[in-house]
């Protein structure tokens, strides 16, 4: 894989919510490539965060990809909402879906990537027989919740083995899945999690805890870091 391949996507959850506009736009004018926007609803997940008002006001500051990563149980009713207010990809919890494959579908026909995401202790059968409905697969490693928490080391291997599923699927039908991993990651780690097959990457608190408020460039340097370990993994 090439470096400029790999996807770096800072997660708004750790950006100053005062600020949201402005920090999207100066996020990507650093270099970062989707915007990572977690919605969380007090019942799937113990936290509570944003939802499509934010995300449509959001909208018109960039052209880069919205990433809308749902932790909220059901998931179907809020999915043409996110469409409608210019999400790019939604990804949902097998868990909180009664129903995988028709929530899949309902955000391909809202016009949407879609995509599933593991828990640390999700099975990846759950991908199994959907593929076809998969644009993203989203590996966690950390517990949904919270942003600033420890990258959980075993998900190594879970990715492995999800980049070979992705892979033999590329094989047979020429589409490429992409994988992209959230939770912990940061400078010192994201070179071995790329060498273990991801190629997106969401980073919080690595990427909006970096710099100081005043500077507008204040991404750019931590964004580069990321980037030059990337250069790194795909030599
Ligand atoms: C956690 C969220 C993550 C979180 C990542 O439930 O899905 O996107 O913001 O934050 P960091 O990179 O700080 O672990
Ligand atoms: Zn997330």
């Amino acid at each position: 894989m090439s470096a400029k391949d790999f996807i770096i996507a800072p997660s708004l959850l750790s950006a100053n919510f005062a600020k949201l506009g402005e920090e999207v736009v100066n996020v990507i004018a650093s270099g970062a490539d989707w915007i990572h926007f977690d919605v969380m609803d007090n019942h799937y997940v113990p936290n509570l965060t944003i939802g499509p008002l934010v995300c449509e006001a959001i909208r018109p500051c960039t052209t880069a990809p919205i990433d809308v990563h749902l932790m909220v149980k059901p998931v179907d009713r809020i999915i043409p909402d996110f469409a409608k207010a210019g999400a790019n990809i939604i990804t949902f919890h097998p868990e909180a879906s009664e129903h995988v494959d028709r929530s899949l579908g309902l955000i391909r026909d809202a016009g949407c990537q879609a995509g599933l995401v593991f828990n640390p202790a999700t099975p990846l059968e759950y991908m199994d027989y959907v593929m076809d409905k998969i644009d993203v697969i989203l590996l966690m490693s950390v517990n949904p919740g919270f942003g600033g928490q420890k990258f959980i080391p075993g998900t190594l291997a879970k990715a492995k083995l999800a980049r070979a599923k992705l892979d033999a699927y590329q094989q047979a039908t020429g589409r490429r899945i992409r994988l992209e991993i959230d939770g912990g990651v940061n400078v010192a780690n994201i070179a071995e999690i790329a060498r273990a097959g991801v190629d997106a990457f969401v980073a919080g608190s690595a990427v909006y805890g970096a710099g100081k408020d005043s500077d507008p460039q204040r991404y750019n340097s931590i964004i580069a870091a990321l980037r030059a370990e990337l250069l790194k993994a795909s030599h």
